[in-house]
């Protein structure tokens, strides 16, 4: 037991019973396709540890935002293909967002769920975060435990949270500073430094006085950024340099033209800021090169554009190549990291982004709590 979690060796013999195992399933689909399986590979030591003592394993999972309603759309079909070529015998129910009782915690709902189950296991760490039904329900009624995902999600992230080796350098992209000014707040009370890029930089760099252009921008957090800045700025590494898209220029189509330029910090009026420039990467590759811990969360630019790729390219690669114990919280952080080909060379790659942020910010998250309340925790 862990954090007064119990694990899979906390359950009474699973020989004989019949197991539902909350996972999370909810992988990237392109026309009915899985293009990453991660999420499905990294669950297969709990399924297979419970085979292997005798019990019956169903699967249960999330699969978009349906909504409360069926959709074909979101139907596990392809999902519970790739299971079964990776495992054979494991069940995997229906998408449990098409009933809205998910979504509301409906004890009717979580009843209908556990009818006919002896044992509960949650392996889901990407929907940790959710009190939904199918995460706290459960342990309400059922012995329950941790599965060996979220147990090394956990030890790992609040082992980075509560107890990192120095120096710990935090890296946070994506776009809204909005989303994540929380989680920036608590890594700035455990990490030696900070570095910050992605689209939520053009927030802060306004905040400095900068022109932004037509970067992403939310003035509702400027005073925020300010003071952030004003309390931490010694820490907070923001880019110096940065690439724009000039007018007429659209993402994901360089056919539609629009120049690329590179800029200081300041984007001129009709350009868009899409990545950090070079001078940024090679500081921030410096700053990563000499710590013991990195975390990364979301990406420098918009890398899933090949013209804008740079920045998050040399992140990924100066975590890849630092000696440190480096973790890539998910989403689409660990997306670069594939994408780059890079998962090989970093420590942990996180499969929850949502929840691996909730972790670390508050140190704990609802499906944690739930199994703490289980009958035999
Ligand atoms: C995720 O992909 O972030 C998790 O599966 C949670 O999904 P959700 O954000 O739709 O709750
Ligand atoms: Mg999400």
């Amino acid at each position: 037991m862990q954090h007064g979690v119990p694990e899979l060796e906390d359950l009474p013999d699973p020989s004989g019973k019949a197991v539902l195992v909350r996972v999370d399933f909810n992988v990237p689909l392109s026309d009915g396709r899985i293009t990453d399986d991660l999420r499905i590979r990294a669950a297969l030591p709990t399924i297979t540890w419970l085979q292997e003592h005798g019990a019956t394993v169903t699967c249960c999972t999330h699969l978009g935002r349906p909504r409360g309603e069926p959709n074909p759309k979101y139907s596990v079909t392809p999902v519970r293909a790739r299971l079964a070529e990776l495992v054979p015998g494991v069940e995997l129910l229906e998408n449990l967002r098409f009933d809205p009782g998910e979504e509301t915690d409906d004890p009717a709902f979580v009843a209908k769920l556990i009818e006919g189950y002896d044992l509960y296991v949650n392996d889901a760490f990407g929907a940790s975060h959710r009190s939904h039904a199918s995460i706290v329900g459960p342990p309400k009624f059922l012995p329950s435990a941790a599965g060996r995902l979220l147990a090394r999600e956990v030890e790992v992230l609040l082992g980075v949270r509560n107890d990192p080796a120095r120096p710990f350098v935090a890296v946070v992209g994506g776009s809204k500073v909005s989303d994540k000014l929380a989680v920036i707040e608590a890594l700035l009370g455990v990490a030696d430094s900070l570095i910050i890029g992605g689209g939520m930089c053009f927030t802060l760099l306004g905040a400095l006085g900068h022109s932004v252009g037509s970067s992403l921008f939310e003035p509702d957090q400027v005073d925020a950024c300010k003071a952030l800045l004003d309390t931490y700025g010694g820490r907070i590494n923001l880019p110096t340099d940065i690439v724009g898209l000039g007018p007429g220029g659209k993402l994901f189509d360089p056919a539609a033209g629009g120049e690329v330029r590179h800029f200081g910090r300041s984007v001129p009026d009709g350009w868009m800021g899409v990545d950090i420039g070079p001078e940024s990467a090679s500081t921030f590759s410096a700053i990563i090169a000499d710590a013991a811990t990195v975390l990364w969360n979301g990406p420098m630019g918009v890398f899933e554009d090949a013209r804008f790729e740079a920045g998050t390219r040399s992140v990924a690669e100066a975590v890849a190549e630092s000696r440190a114990f480096s973790v890539i919280g998910g989403g689409d952080s660990a997306a670069a990291v594939a994408q780059f080909g890079l998962q090989a060379e970093v420590s942990h790659v996180s499969t929850g982004g949502g929840a691996s942020l909730e972790l670390i910010e508050h140190g704990d998250l609802p499906g944690l709590a739930a199994l703490r309340g289980a009958p035999n925790a």
